[in-house]
């Protein structure tokens, strides 16, 4: 066969491949059916108003065991900080040149602080923390920062109704109000 022929053979058989279309009426022949199951493992935000909250719960009490085995290592006694973020103080500075932003300070919902820990903490272990721990060691840093006391029992109805101090500290600024 020349060169020639050759090439135009091959031509051909990449052309008839590239046209391979899927089965009419088939879906293409990749991917695997997700399941319920799988699905509810990524499932897992919580919004401002608490829905969707797990069963179980904690005191900050119990909070405190968690917090020094699976925390303290990156976020300091009592949530002071360092090497990571601190979790706790700052109040009076977000109006100041230093704002110390922390969920104390800054955070508007307490219904966040579970959703951020349960899918990003430890941030070299997410996801391994139980529902219990999860709803503890969120007592645990409220407690630190005086919102709650070291015995009020956060669940999935308690947690939604804890009022963070900065909560009315942000503005709607949408639709921005230059376009008025
Ligand atoms: C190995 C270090 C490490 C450990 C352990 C760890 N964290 Fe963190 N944490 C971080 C880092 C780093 C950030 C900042 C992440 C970012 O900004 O994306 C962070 C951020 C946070 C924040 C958000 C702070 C803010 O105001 O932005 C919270 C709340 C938090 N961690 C809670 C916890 C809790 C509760 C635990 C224990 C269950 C924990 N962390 C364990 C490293 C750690």
């Amino acid at each position: 066969m020349s060169i020639s022929r050759t090439l135009a053979a091959l031509g051909a058989l990449a052309a008839a491949a590239c046209a391979g279309q899927p089965p009419a009426g088939k879906p293409p022949a990749f991917g695997t059916p997700v399941s319920a199951e799988e699905l509810a493992r990524w499932d897992i935000s919580i919004p401002p108003s608490g829905a969707g909250l797990p069963k179980g719960g904690g005191t900050a009490r119990q909070g405190l065991a968690v917090y020094e085995q699976k925390c303290l290592a990156c976020h300091g006694v009592k949530g002071v900080g360092k090497p990571a973020d601190a979790l706790a103080g700052g109040f009076g500075t977000l109006n100041t040149k230093a704002p110390l932003r922390t969920v104390g300070s800054y955070w508007p919902y307490a219904t966040t602080l579970f959703d951020y820990v349960r899918r990003a903490m430890p941030i070299t272990n997410p996801l391994s923390l139980t529902d219990d721990e999860v709803y503890a060691v969120t007592a645990y840093v409220l407690h630190l920062n005086g919102i709650i006391g070291e015995d009020a029992q956060m669940n999935a109805q308690s947690l939604p109704q804890v009022k963070m101090p900065n909560r009315d500290g942000f503005v709607n600024d949408w639709p921005p109000r230059s376009s008025k």
